[in-house]
């Protein structure tokens, strides 16, 4: 069963998802994070995917949705995933159903994470991340571990291109014009659990955990 986590550019869906998948022992899949090992490295795709990126626009559907299927497919999926940002336009999320749909596999939740636009921008501007491992933290509300290096894993922890302030509010506007209209598309055919994505890290933890309480084993 899969298990998407929704939400704007900021509101927490890399900080959660760790957790999330340990506590249903499930991979996390992150197309941000996929898409950012590529870039680091130098590929083909990596190549393809930087002009959007670096813009706040969206990857094309179609680059997105070729990558997902294909990891959707690994041994380690069978299980099912955690989603992290993807679905992100409504072909994506048609296509993705029509996909699970095809193995007998189904979306199992929604975790819809609410923060408003103006605490977005302060967490992403203070965002840092981890090189080695891909962790998040915050200058003020979660910071890196000895001298602003990785808690998790020693490695260097930097600021992420994408988050300087004109590139934010690309990505703000990019969400509200096309991925805000996923959910309403998603209603009706997955179960969504809307919480409150302003509360502190453990708190929204929590609230996640109650959400998914029913779904798991
Ligand atoms: P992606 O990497 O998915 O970025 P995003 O959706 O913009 O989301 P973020 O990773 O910025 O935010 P998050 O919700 O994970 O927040 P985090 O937990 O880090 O995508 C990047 C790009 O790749 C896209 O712009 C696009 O070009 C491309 N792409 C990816 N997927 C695609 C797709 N499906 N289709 C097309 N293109 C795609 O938290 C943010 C900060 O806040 C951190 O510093 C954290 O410590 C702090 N924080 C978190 N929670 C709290 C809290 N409760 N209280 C206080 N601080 C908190
Ligand atoms: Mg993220
Ligand atoms: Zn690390």
């Amino acid at each position: 069963m899969e298990v998407i986590l929704f939400g704007p550019p900021g509101a927490g869906k890399g900080t959660q998802a760790t957790a999330i998948a340990e506590l249903l022992g499930i991979p996390h899949i992150s197309t941000g994070d996929i898409f950012r090992f590529h870039l680091k490295n130098g590929t083909d795709l990596g190549q393809r995917v930087r002009t959007f990126m670096d813009a706040g626009q969206l990857v094309p559907d179609r680059v997105v949705c070729d990558l997902v299927s294909a990891r959707l497919a690994e041994d380690d999926c069978v299980q099912g995933t955690l989603l992290d940002g993807f679905p992100r336009t409504v072909a994506q999320a048609e296509e993705l159903f029509v996909w699970l749909g095809a193995q007998g596999r189904k979306v199992g939740a929604v975790i819809n994470l609410e923060v408003d636009n103006g605490m977005l921008v302060g967490r992403l501007s203070g965002r840092r991340t981890c090189l080695g491992c891909g962790a998040t933290y915050h200058v003020d509300h979660n910071p890196p571990g000895d001298g602003g290096m990785c808690s998790r894993c020693g490695g260097q922890v930097v600021q992420r291109d994408d988050d300087q302030e004109m590139i934010v509010r690309a990505r703000l506007d990019t969400y509200a014009e096309e991925t805000a209209p996923v959910l309403a598309w998603l209603r009706g055919k997955a179960s969504i659990h809307t919480v409150d994505g302003a509360a502190a890290i453990d708190a929204v933890g929590a609230e996640i955990r109650k959400a998914l309480s029913g779904i798991q084993g």
